[in-house]
């Protein structure tokens, strides 16, 4: 049987309570199995961005309680929440959040050097992690000398810096065009397949969502559908 990697009860987020509440997440029950490849969809502002902020601990819920492998990540304490996602979760944003002044190579180890990892095991790494994702011949570029495309690969290639369990990914492909898209989730289903890395995507991308073989769809705040599908 498959392992839980994402466990998540009745998590609710009310952006400003005490002025003009927003409820931007409310009550959703989340049950994600390891190797899960999974679409989260919905209207520009039912919550998506939201429940993947939370459901990496980058954003505390409301109310709720939030596992992931095994791991109550609502009660750890901000230091012991910023190690827990070091190492255990990768984010994509669609912005990319490249850091601007540095390499492609640089961007990647950045991860790595927090974890204290020597430089010679870093280098090696780094170089493998850009390979995986067709830029061997870019590690010296820095983000502004890359095509959006690129970056976004760049980014794949820091998510996977530190060899999460999970990759969270906020609308990747958004400011890709159709090929460079493409790309990029052939590279995702690739690292599913083959690295078992369980990934949870938001996207308003319908060829994006044809590749998902779960789909999850937000609608004010709420679960409104969640659906097995068959990728095509
Ligand atoms: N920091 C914040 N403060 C106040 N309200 C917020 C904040 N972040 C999000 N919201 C509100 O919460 C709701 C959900 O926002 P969220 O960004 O999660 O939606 P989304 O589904 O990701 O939308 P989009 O598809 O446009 O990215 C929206 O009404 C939004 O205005
Ligand atoms: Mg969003």
């Amino acid at each position: 049987m498959a392992k839980t990697i994402i466990d998540a009860h009745n998590v609710s987020k009310t952006f400003n309570p005490k002025t003009v509440p927003v409820h931007a997440v409310q009550n959703v029950h989340l049950h994600i199995e390891e190797g899960e490849f999974i679409a989260l969809v919905g209207p520009s502002g039912s919550g998506k961005s939201t429940l993947l902020n939370m459901m990496g601990g980058l954003d505390e819920p409301t109310a709720g309680t939030v596992f992931i492998d095994g791991v109550e990540i609502t009660k750890l304490s901000e230091n012991k929440l910023i190690d827990f996602r070091l190492h255990n979760i990768g984010f994509v944003f669609q912005s990319f959040n490249l850091i601007p002044v540095l390499t492609a190579k640089e961007n990647v180890g950045f991860v790595l050097q927090l974890q204290h990892m020597s430089k010679k095991e870093r280098e090696k790494r780094v170089l493998n992690l850009l390979k995986e994702v067709g830029l061997e011949d870019k590690i010296n570029s820095k983000p502004g000398e890359l095509s959006g495309g690129q970056q976004q690969r760049v980014a794949v290639a820091r998510a996977l810096a530190s060899k999460p369990k999970i990759i969270l990914a906020d609308e990747p492909t958004a400011n890709l065009d159709s090929k460079a898209a493409a790309n990029l989730l052939d590279i995702m289903a690739k690292l599913n397949k083959e690295e078992k890395i369980t990934f949870l995507f938001s996207t308003h991308d319908q060829r994006v969502i044809k590749k998902a073989r779960r789909v999850i769809t937000l609608v004010d705040g709420k679960i409104d559908s969640d659906v097995e599908q068959s990728p095509t």
